[in-house]
């Protein structure tokens, strides 16, 4: 079978914000203790940091990190976590039932992310804590000097502030695991009053508000309405989070829950616009799918129920997902999901980054790996930065896939962009079909070849045709082979150089 696809670049989604591809480090498992943070490892710092692992954060490309939860946040008192190591107090850390040393904490963070190439993306207690402790988390980070908070940051050693840029107002309220969860009302009337306080200490900082655990929670839709019904004046995203898995043992029927999320994405839109309507704002609320990822999650809900025995230890392994090829797949589904909403999703964090439902594993004292949800996340946030452009897609009864209970489904999902040089031209797809090889074909107009040695793609009011046929399975199996992921498959991390090329 085969796919038509037909772009022009004028006809354009939106640019792509680099932040869609963040990541996410939790105080939970080996995530950080034994995770990014292992003093005894060769490897290791003077500060304790992992340098191994730091090597392979940074081929992922991440220019944000969110930390330190999750759930983890909603108990966490951030003065525990900053000053001097020896002072700091040993907590047990309720939301994982785990111990937490404090060895690692803001300041840490913040060095680790300069190292990572990351901006720090930062969440304050609204579960157990208020308005006036996550204010003062913000003046400790950002004030320069001579307040009680920012002359705390410079005895501990740091002169300049960290000037953290984006936060996030708490955690997951509306689930019913979260310590000190809410009613959107409650949550609400907190995040506002903690998003005025926030803002006033630094008027340059942008606010993530809590959306709802997921679409799967009763209060999906009207929580968000509710919650922005209280904020949509102080703050600048809401968030999403989707964890996924295979829990049918139906890889088909699995790819085809990226469709779920772009859904949930259309939902939240939806919703936060008809608040902004309601309260005749022109303001619009963008989105952060501050968590995501493929979770297998056993234990599940329950997250955090393991051996009594282990309970209440630093860093015993939790949530450490051992992913497949088809964890792959449906990654690179989602990541071509997200680039089709660029315009409205700014933020994206994959949940997590080290051996928590993380595309990096370590061994205590041992190597650091790559899973291989790794690959199709590295690709991406490589080449899928720029200018996402408009498809029509024109497939037959014989690019469908079935796909359980539901009608059967587009065995494509694609994204195409032109790059920030506007030299290349990149297509991104996925074929879902377990069997079925598809015939890609690209239609290309809009761009002039401006020196006519095929080196530089741009703009323009003529058109210039180009197409590309024949990005097939076995091309991406072999494309997919080369970046290190073994055995064959039929995800499609293709960029457009081929057809760059074949048009030159
Ligand atoms: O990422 C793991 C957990 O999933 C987070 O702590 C929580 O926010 C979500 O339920």
């Amino acid at each position: 079978p085969r796919v038509r696809v037909v772009a022009h670049a004028d006809f354009v989604v939106g640019e792509v914000d680099p932040r869609l591809f963040g990541g996410f480090v939790e105080h939970v498992g080996r995530a950080v203790y034994g995770g990014i943070y292992d003093p005894s490892h060769p490897s290791a710092s003077s500060d304790g940091f992992r340098g191994d692992v730091l090597e392979l954060v940074r081929e992922l490309e991440m220019p944000l990190m969110r930390y330190p939860g999750g759930n983890f946040v909603s108990g966490y008192n951030w003065e525990d976590g900053v000053g001097p190591v020896e002072a700091r107090p040993p907590r047990l850390e309720l939301a994982w039932k785990a111990a937490e040393p404090n060895l690692v904490g803001t300041n840490e963070f913040v060095q680790w992310c300069a190292r990572a190439g990351a901006a720090p993306y930062l969440a304050v207690n609204l579960g157990t804590r208020g308005a006036r402790e996550a204010q003062a988390l913000v003046e400790y980070c950002n004030h320069p000097s001579g307040t009680r908070e920012s002359e705390l940051r410079r005895r501990h050693g740091f002169d300049s502030p960290h000037r953290v840029k984006l936060w996030c107002l708490g955690n997951e309220a509306d689930g019913g695991w979260q310590l000190g969860a809410k009613t959107a009302e409650e949550y609400g009337r907190v995040a506002r009053e903690a998003a005025k306080m926030m803002k006033a200490t630094d008027p340059t900082i942008e606010l993530v508000v809590c959306g709802s655990s997921g679409a799967f929670m009763k209060s999906f839709g009207a929580w968000e309405y509710e919650v922005l019904t209280h904020t949509l004046p102080y703050v600048d995203y809401v968030s999403l989070h989707a964890y996924y898995h295979n829990e049918h043992h139906d890889t088909a029927r699995y790819l085809g829950r990226v469709d779920d999320l772009q859904r949930q994405i259309r939902d939240v839109i939806a919703t936060v616009d008809a608040v902004s309507a309601r309260m005749k704002s022109s303001k619009r609320i963008h989105l952060a799918l501050d968590e995501w990822n493929s979770w297998w999650g056993k234990p599940t809900p329950k997250r955090g129920a393991a051996e009594p025995s282990e309970e209440w230890t630093v860093g015993r392994p939790l949530l450490q997902e051992e992913y497949a090829m088809e964890d792959a797949l449906f990654v690179g589904g989602v990541l071509i999901t997200m680039l089709n909403h660029a315009d409205r999703v700014r933020i994206g964090c994959l949940a997590q980054v080290v051996n928590a439902i993380a595309p990096i594993r370590t061994r205590d004292g041992g190597k650091a790996w790559r899973q291989t949800t790794f690959w199709p996340f590295a690709l991406t946030s490589k080449y899928g930065r720029g200018t996402v452009l408009q498809l029509g897609v024109t497939d037959g009864a014989g690019c469908r896939y079935g796909c359980g209970e539901a009608p059967p489904h587009p065995s494509l999902v694609c994204a195409a962009l032109l790059s920030p040089e506007g030299t290349e031209l990149r297509v991104f797809a996925l074929n879902r079909h377990l069997r079925e090889a598809l015939d890609l074909e690209v239609s290309f107009s809009g761009c002039v070849d401006p020196d006519g040695k095929g080196a530089r793609l741009r703009r323009s009011e003529s058109s210039a045709e180009g197409s590309a046929a024949g990005v097939e399975q076995a091309g991406g199996r072999e494309a997919f082979e080369q970046c290190g992921v073994g055995r064959g498959g039929t995800c499609i991390p293709n960029h457009m150089r081929r057809v760059a090329h074949e048009r030159g």
